[in-house]
């Protein structure tokens, strides 16, 4: 049928005709917000390139995330910036490190909030890479026992979710056996599956001090040329046990998250990265555009590309308007 016995503008035509054939939701509890925990009391260190983002140390980090818990914010995601260190990344597997502190502040104040923790070495190593050197390489399965160690850690801690971001091979399987031989078969893992080498993540690297000292993350994070990789990363995360899997960064990825969706039909997490959220903040600004609007209209479209959760700085600003914008 066509115009004008069919006319698409019928729908468009009042809030309640448009809420009525609204395909994508959006909602407080599809959202995850990050959190960075740093040492001492008291402390809120504006990151100057993510306005509204701050350190925290885990006093202010237990407020914010009741904050985050009393919006209805699906959960937070942990980052720790530890005291001190070192070659090893030993700050990142310590059962009395940054973010095993945290874990246990927060899973007594905020009971019912999901915890997430991000499980890397970048943000511990003095050299800033992912994993641990051999020489200027990163060694792979060298870094895979850290890793493990580091997820272990933090289920121990009370997190509800680990979710490994570092793009070793075969770093899902060896943390899946050390969780389950620690007696943590039920802690789920959100893989970051198809994880990018983006110029995306420039302010997060500020915000977690964990900037590679030398080189790049080229050498194990993807190539963003490639979209095929992405499944191949997907399939094997999946076989080695991973339980969700994650896309980042989310919107210059939206036919991956899409892929992804598709092919395996398995929940599927989005990170809506500093950098995207840094380039809104920016604009908004400058008054170069409507900030919150463009905000619920970037993440509505990573949804609407197939992402069942969306990891997102915009977490805390978003939730309170939702489902009363869009009218
Ligand atoms: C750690 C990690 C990074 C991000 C999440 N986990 C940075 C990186 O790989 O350099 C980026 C998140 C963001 O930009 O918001 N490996």
């Amino acid at each position: 049928m066509t115009f004008p016995t069919t006319r698409l503008r019928r729908f468009r035509a009042t809030p309640a005709l448009r809420a009525l054939v609204r395909e994508t939701t959006l909602e407080p509890g599809d959202l995850v917000a990050p959190l960075f925990v740093c040492p001492g009391e008291k402390i809120r260190r504006p990151i100057a390139s993510m306005p509204g983002q701050a350190q925290l140390s885990i006093d202010e980090a237990v407020l914010e995330a009741k904050q985050l818990a009393d919006l209805g914010v699906g959960g937070v995601i942990l980052f720790g910036i530890p005291e001190k260190k070192d070659a090893v990344g030993s700050g990142g597997y310590a059962k009395d490190g940054i973010v095993p502190r945290a874990l246990r502040a927060m899973r007594q104040s905020a009971p019912g909030l999901l915890l997430w923790a991000d499980v890397c070495l970048c943000e511990y190593t003095d050299h800033g890479h992912c994993g641990v050197l051999t020489g200027e390489r990163v060694d792979n399965d060298a870094s895979l026992p850290l890793l493990a160690r580091a997820a272990v850690a933090y289920a121990e801690a009370g997190a509800d979710i680990v979710a490994p971001s570092d793009m070793m091979d075969g770093r899902v399987g060896a943390i899946r056996k050390a969780l389950d031989a620690a007696g943590l078969a039920e802690t789920p893992i959100v893989s970051y599956a198809a994880k990018y080498a983006s110029a995306f993540y420039g302010p997060f690297r500020e915000a977690a001090e964990s900037a590679p000292q030398f080189g790049d993350r080229r050498g194990y994070q993807m190539d963003p040329s490639n979209g095929d990789e992405a499944l191949r990363e997907v399939a094997l995360d999946l076989e080695e046990g991973a339980d969700m899997v994650m896309v980042k960064p989310a919107l210059p990825y939206l036919d991956i998250i899409h892929r992804v969706k598709e092919r395996f039909g398995v929940p599927v997490a989005a990170y809506n990265v500093s950098g995207e959220y840094s380039m809104l903040k920016a604009a908004a600004e400058r008054g170069w555009l409507d900030g919150e609007r463009a905000a619920l209209e970037a993440l509505t479209s990573i949804r609407r590309a197939g992402a069942d959760v969306i990891v997102t700085y915009h977490a805390k600003e978003i939730a309170p308007i939702l489902g009363k914008k869009f009218p």
